[in-house]
């Protein structure tokens, strides 16, 4: 696959998938990473490995209309033969044009167990101090499709873990931050070879 990464923040999920191509534990190429913040530490990544950058936000163009904003990402997608897209901490809403020209190829992760702990304001370290003032023993990592809703596409996969006593936001961080490396990759990989299909309205991953 030809895969562009959509990121804004530290980039801890871009790198290891990245990792996951140079070992050739992927097949895929990335040559192209889509933030809405310049200097973000992802961005960093991609110029550290001579990945394309390109910066397109609503706060750039907040006057433009949607169909011309949406044309802007599909511009840079068409001319890089993007045909996978995999959101790696993406803080923007992602145009329906784009959403309907890769359903289906574009995914998501999220740092709890959907449909829990999803929607807005639910990101980043948030999502832990949910769960942790909510009293649940488990918590986890879920990937999905991406729709027109945020965290409400078609659940992928999905891997949990303890939410101990002593936990705290932070603790509960790091451990849903090794779940999202080790299996990122494995459900990216699982797309290249074909093992990800819909049945009967339900995904089925082989
Ligand atoms: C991850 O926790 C992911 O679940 C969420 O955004 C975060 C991105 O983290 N969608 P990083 O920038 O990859 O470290």
């Amino acid at each position: 696959m030809n895969i562009c990464v959509f990121a804004s923040g530290t980039g801890s999920n871009f790198k290891t998938i990245l990792s996951s191509v140079k070992s050739n534990y992927l097949n895929s190429t990335i040559p192209l990473l889509i933030t809405n913040i310049s200097n973000c530490a992802a961005a960093e990544i991609a110029t550290a490995n001579g990945i394309e950058i390109s910066h397109i936000s609503r706060k750039l163009f907040h006057d433009e209309p949607e169909k011309s904003y949406s044309l802007r990402f599909t511009k840079v997608l068409e001319d890089m033969k993007i045909d996978f897209i995999v959101l790696a901490g993406y803080m923007q809403k992602i145009p329906d044009d784009i959403l309907n020209k890769y359903r289906e190829r574009i995914i998501n992760i999220h740092p709890a167990l959907l449909p829990s702990f999803g929607g807005k304001g639910m990101y980043g370290i948030n999502v832990h101090k949910a769960v942790i003032s909510s009293g649940v023993r488990v918590s986890g990592i879920t990937i999905h499709f991406v729709n027109e809703v945020y965290d409400e596409g078609k659940i992928i996969f999905q891997h949990c873990c303890e939410v101990c006593f002593d936990d705290d936001e932070f603790s509960l961080q790091k451990k849903i931050k090794d779940l999202e490396h080790k299996f990122y990759p494995v459900i990216i990989k699982k797309f290249e070879e074909g093992k990800v299909n819909i049945v009967n309205g339900k995904v089925k991953v082989i």
